[in-house]
């Protein structure tokens, strides 16, 4: 669906919608409010959050274009090298919310700041939204480069001297196998708990290519060493042993890989693997989020299952 109306204008929909989001927030909390704009983006609006994920802004810009011109606000609209910036200074909405009760709640503008996460989430793209002032406010588009995501992964990975010889002894048992790890910096993952050789894993990212739609990584554990149990929602992934051993786990079945042996694993079906042995996984699978990932222990701060 587009907002692709013609002829009369309602505008009295902009008053049951400001009335809509202060009952759900009154009455369901902010989580709910943000899961409904999520649904709308991404559903409702499902032929914009498609382009996007294509990394195509055409769609959304002539949604955003129309919209405003049909309603009469006041927009400016910038694309350079940063992005593009689409500063709107009249709000129609909001300009007829205060014509008619004299004020627009400050919450009012929640459903700009929602639908604009819900349009982003797992896109090539981030959306910032500035609220200005009662009828002004700025929604920046940038494009997401595709290190942003290893760069997530770096911010919780383990760093300096133990997990640099972490990261040598993952490089000195591949030597040692006659193969050789790609020339990237690895993720030494604990995953939050602080217990790096029961649950962890090391990873080596060839490549996270976001709007392409692709993504390579070699994944390492040691014996005894548990990647934890996860699923992705949008994250399709198929495993590879290139060698060793694991235990794995995958929607609901225990079962043994061994070298050679390939798994497909849906998205939303939980899994995770233990090392029998010393273990070399390929990974590959569409492009990788950290937030598109949900630990069943809620206790691992990192993606979406995690709540600080
Ligand atoms: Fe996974």
């Amino acid at each position: 669906m587009r907002y692709q109306d013609t002829g009369e204008l309602h505008r009295d929909f902009h008053l049951s919608t400001n009335g809509t989001i202060s009952y759900v927030l009154e009455k369901y909390g902010e989580d709910f409010l943000r899961e409904l704009f999520r649904r709308t983006a991404q559903f409702v609006y499902k032929d914009i959050y498609q382009h996007l994920k294509q990394g195509d802004t055409g769609a959304l810009l002539e949604h955003w274009n129309y919209y405003f011109h049909r309603e009469g606000g006041d927009f400016s609209l910038t694309e350079d090298a940063d992005g593009i910036t689409f500063h709107v200074k009249k709000c129609p909405a909001a300009s007829y919310i205060i014509q008619r009760e004299g004020k627009v709640p400050e919450t009012f503008f929640l459903q700009v700041t929602l639908l604009n996460e819900g349009w982003s989430e797992n896109t090539p793209f981030s959306i910032e939204t500035q609220i200005l002032g009662d009828t002004e406010y700025i929604m920046t588009v940038r494009r997401n480069t595709k290190v942003d995501e290893l760069d997530k992964g770096f911010d919780v990975a383990l760093q300096g001297e133990f997990a640099r010889q972490a990261a040598q002894r993952v490089r000195d048992t591949v030597n040692s196998w006659g193969l050789k790890l790609p020339d990237v910096e690895p993720l030494v993952l604990d995953f939050g708990l602080g217990e790096f050789e029961k649950t962890g894993e090391v990873e080596f990212w060839i490549a996270n290519e976001n709007e392409a739609g692709y993504c390579g990584k070699f994944l390492f554990v040691f014996p005894g060493q548990t990647c934890p149990r996860h699923m992705h929602k949008e994250k399709l992934e198929t495993f590879f042993i290139v060698k060793g051993k694991v235990l794995m786990c995958h929607d609901g079945r225990e079962f043994v890989m061994a070298k050679g042996d390939v798994l497909r694993v849906e998205t939303g079906t939980l899994h995770s693997f233990t090392g029998i042995e010393p273990t070399l996984l390929l990974e590959v699978s569409r492009p990788s989020f950290i937030e598109d990932n949900f630990f069943e222990n809620v206790k691992i701060p990192i993606g979406g299952n995690y709540k600080p």
